[in-house]
């Protein structure tokens, strides 16, 4: 049975064209896969903690320095990797913050990234260990990055290609809207629709 991840990380709620995009995203996915199943975290509401003293020791040791505090911290990643491991398509609702990420998927990023668990050093160099799923990125920003103007400015995009390649997502698929206004915007996700049927007609 296909399993969904769905991931929010808009610090708006009502009004969110990210998590407008996503809920689409997904709404879609479900009429193709009535059996699916689907995970959803909201990033805003529940927080990974940032990478912390306790987080690095539990993870990269020594192994006598761990107490209840290191084991706690590896369980929350631990329990974030799982979610990945088990989902066969990953949608992530993202905005644009200060031309990046926002924090909170950040610190989300920060505990799925680790090494011998979603990524390892092998004969071969750096290898991604989470193989053979899509991620779909619906992105939200005030500008337009295919404006040439704004497009070097663009952390956003590069970035989480970059970091979900580490961990061996290659398909990675990015629908991005933009507007400065409500209305804008509206229109903006309106017109995403049909490009978010074609993507989830093509999975
Ligand atoms: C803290 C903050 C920083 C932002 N930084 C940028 C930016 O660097 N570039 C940009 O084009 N828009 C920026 N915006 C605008 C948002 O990307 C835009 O409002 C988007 O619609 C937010 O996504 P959401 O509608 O899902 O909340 C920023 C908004 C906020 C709240």
């Amino acid at each position: 049975m296909a399993h969904l991840l769905h991931i929010d990380s808009s610090a708006r709620g009502e009004g969110s064209a990210s998590r407008r995009l996503s809920a689409e995203y997904v709404a879609a996915w479900k009429s193709r896969n009535p059996h699916g199943t689907v995970t959803y975290r909201d990033l805003t509401t529940d927080t990974p903690g940032f990478v912390s003293t306790d987080w690095i020791t539990g993870v990269f040791g020594p192994a006598e320095t761990a107490n209840a505090s290191t084991e706690a911290a590896v369980a929350a990643s631990e329990h974030l990797i799982r979610e990945m491991e088990e989902a066969d398509v990953i949608v992530l609702g993202v905005p644009m913050y200060n031309f990046g990420v926002p924090a909170t998927f950040k610190a989300w990023i920060d505990r799925v990234v680790m090494a011998g668990r979603t990524f390892a050093f092998g004969e071969n160099g750096p290898e991604g260990l989470l193989k053979g799923k899509k991620a779909v990125v619906l992105r939200a920003s005030g500008s337009d990055f295919d404006n040439p103007d704004f497009a070097p400015m663009d952390f956003h995009a590069p970035y989480i290609r970059g970091v979900l390649g580490w961990i061996g997502i290659t398909d990675v698929e990015i629908i991005a809207v933009n507007g400065y206004t409500p209305e804008q915007l509206d229109i903006a996700v309106r017109r995403a629709g049909a490009t978010i049927g074609a993507s989830v007609a093509a999975a």
